[in-house]
């Protein structure tokens, strides 16, 4: 379908969102006629636009922390600050059930526990992602079971993930890198279909949003990191949530030692300890006040870099769709090495020259390539349910072709809220001007 600007709706739709007027978009997709020479061989920075991180605390953080060093307690249950947090968050991702935790692999633990995961029981995920994705998967006796990507939006491939479906999978666990929204539609009707939870990895996915929906909405479960590194923060914390009320209580219990504070009683369900205390929740409650302006920057910004890319041959742009909202935790295009005299490395070493924050690839390996996962070295260097003969999984042997090639041939360019929109097409001509370099 096409407007009245001739582009195709999912351009069109990409080009309203990034803000951009459809005039400059068009301007900006032409190449350089004669490419100027890099600055890594002495030419001319692309990047001439300085800018400075902000303080990411201040007054709403000290505003919090102040009324809470009046409080008798710094115990979550109950705690106010626990109770504002809590409030915020549910007013960005409207979830009944609230349980703050220590960490994002807490909230993945807790979630994991709370979904049922039984010795033996395998959960599906992502080959990309942080090893906190999968740690409560292990600490439960679960498998889990990576499933290939996307080639564009390096998540899950909904179809791939049916393929590795077996009688003993129980869960889903869609991680939403960089935070880009996976497809959860697709994904939960796979889900739907074959009776299993799904859980949203929303770690890296503060404020996105899915066909205008806030992530961690649409799956069983989901969670979110408060590590340092995240858009929002407390140094280290977590947040696990859901809609659903037989396992929204559980979320509690889980991260609770096991313990129901609402109806009290003796010890039914075995879980360890992952509360967030009010000091944390305090800074959780003044970071979040930020996170709206934070991420409609990210979004803005990542977009113009896709536009300002898009059509450079031998470069694919982290493909967001049209009526999506990525939050960027990091942006990512991909090399067709074919299409380049140079490999990923030098391309990577121009583009810094240039004045890019710019890296090749992201986690060295595949998530089940790791020594951990190759040894099956959980446990003392064991792994009971492969001993107890509960599994015959051998991570060697397990195959993600799409995920090696995203690890290979992906770039990775800071994207940060406090980026001009000037660094940013600066950013984009070094793309341009470095790939138009090495174009064979
Ligand atoms: C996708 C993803 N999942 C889980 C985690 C674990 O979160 P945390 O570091 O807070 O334990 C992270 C952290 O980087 C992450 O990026």
């Amino acid at each position: 379908m096409k407007n009245s600007h001739n582009l195709p709706r999912r351009e069109f739709l990409a080009a309203s969102a990034a803000g951009l007027s459809l005039a400059t978009r068009i301007a900006h997709a032409a190449e350089p006629a004669t490419p100027a020479a890099l600055a890594v061989d002495g030419g001319e920075k692309a990047v001439k636009t300085a800018f400075k991180q902000p303080p990411r605390f201040g007054e709403p953080e000290r505003e919090r922390l102040n009324e809470m060093l009046g409080q008798d307690t710094l115990f979550y249950w109950k705690g106010p600050q626990t109770g504002i947090f809590t409030e915020r968050f549910q007013q960005i991702c409207p979830l009944k059930h609230v349980m703050t935790c220590s960490s994002g692999t807490a909230a993945l633990h807790i979630a994991v526990a709370a979904a049922g995961i039984w010795p033996g029981d395998e959960v599906i995920t992502a080959p990309i992602t942080d090893i906190g994705t999968v740690i409560g998967v292990i600490y439960q006796m679960g498998v889990p079971v990576f499933a290939d990507l996307d080639p564009t939006t390096y998540n899950l491939d909904p179809a791939d993930v049916e393929r590795r479906i077996t009688p003993k999978t129980k869960a889903i666990i869609a991680v939403h890198l960089a935070g880009n929204p996976c497809d959860l539609d697709a994904l939960k009707a796979v889900a739907d279909k074959h009776n299993l939870i799904l859980i949203e990895d929303c770690a890296q996915a503060w404020g996105a949003k899915y066909r205008g929906k806030p992530i961690g909405t649409i799956g069983h479960i989901a969670c979110w990191s408060l590590q340092n590194s995240k858009h929002i923060t407390t140094g280290d914390g977590g947040v696990v949530a859901s809609n659903d009320d037989a396992l929204g209580p559980r979320l509690q219990w889980f991260g609770d030692k096991g313990f129901d504070r609402i109806n009290g009683g003796q010890f039914s369900f075995f879980s360890t300890n992952y509360r967030m205390s009010e000091t944390q929740a305090a800074v959780a409650a003044g970071q979040i006040t930020r996170l709206e302006d934070i991420v409609a920057t990210r979004s803005k910004l990542g977009n113009l870099l896709s536009e300002r890319i898009a059509g450079v041959k031998g470069i694919t742009a982290h493909n967001v769709h049209a009526e999506d909202r990525c939050s960027f935790w990091f942006y990512m295009f991909r090399m067709d090495l074919a299409a380049f005299s140079c490999d990923r490395a030098q391309f990577v070493k121009a583009l810094v020259a240039e004045g890019v924050q710019a890296s090749a690839g992201y986690i060295p390996v595949t998530m089940h390539h790791n020594p951990v996962f190759l040894n099956h070295g959980f446990f003392a260097g064991k792994w009971p349910v492969k001993e107890m003969g509960l599994t015959d999984m051998d991570f060697s042997k397990h195959e993600t072709p799409e995920a090696e090639k995203i690890l290979t041939t992906g770039v990775r360019i800071v994207i940060h809220e406090s980026m001009p929109e000037q660094y940013i097409e600066e950013a984009a001509y070094a793309v341009r001007k470095v790939a138009a370099h090495y174009s064979v």
